[in-house]
């Protein structure tokens, strides 16, 4: 029998690790012979990555925030309706680099728009659809910020808000996993990328088939 898709999704802040672990995770669940699908937000489909491009280059003066929360939310919907449930229903394992907790944290949180906006939204574009696990990658400020600055790209429109708006982000990520534990697993993104992988998968080991 085919074991039943699962949804992954890695979140957190800038500078979290979050793309170098959803790597080391499809690794390994495919070295257990899973089918494993890795993709990302804002974008993941044609469709998607051309509403990324406006949101993080955006053209014109930048996106009021309602906008920007309408952006993320129809890029999210066509990411879902024509990748992520199509592979769950195929029994794949989806690897997400951020989902709806992004928009409930920086522009529900952060933002201001509120929490019950943004999943008014998500009910609307994507039909509500969870992730079976929220990865949520946490670390001090300071040691993210120096990793980030290691990393030497320039910042996007969102990621070069001020310092108060990424803690504002920080602070709701913490909320909404403390609201649902057992839906949010919160790993320390600080140490070797080994050492956090093994946390991760220590986290997800119940979902295993
Ligand atoms: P990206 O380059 O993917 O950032 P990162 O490498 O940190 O994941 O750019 C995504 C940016 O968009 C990032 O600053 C977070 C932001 N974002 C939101 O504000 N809301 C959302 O719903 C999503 C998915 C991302």
């Amino acid at each position: 029998m085919t074991a039943p898709g699962r949804f992954i999704a890695f979140e957190g802040g800038e500078g979290a690790g979050k793309s170098t672990q959803g790597r080391l995770l499809a690794e390994a669940l495919r070295a257990r012979g899973l089918t494993v699908l890795m993709t990302r937000e804002p974008g993941g489909t044609p469709g998607a990555e051309a509403i990324r491009n406006l949101l993080l280059s955006p053209p014109g003066e930048g996106w009021p925030p309602q906008a920007e929360a309408l952006l993320f939310a129809a890029a999210r919907a066509d990411h879902v309706a024509h990748l992520i449930r199509p592979a769950l229903a195929r029994g794949e394992w989806v690897i997400c680099d951020r989902f709806v907790d992004s928009s409930r944290a920086y522009q529900g949180g952060a933002g201001g728009l509120g929490d019950d906006a943004i999943t008014a939204l998500h009910a609307f574009g994507s039909d509500g659809l969870r992730p079976d696990r929220v990865i949520l990658l946490e670390g001090d400020e300071a040691a993210l910020a120096s990793r980030l600055a290691a990393r030497g790209e320039a910042a996007d429109a969102i990621e070069g808000r001020p310092a108060k708006y990424h803690r504002a982000v920080a602070t709701a990520f913490r909320g909404l996993a403390e609201a649902d534990p057992q839906g949010f697993a919160r790993i320390d993104a600080i140490g070797s990328p080994e050492d956090v992988h093994a946390r991760i998968l220590a986290a997800i080991a119940d979902l295993l088939p």
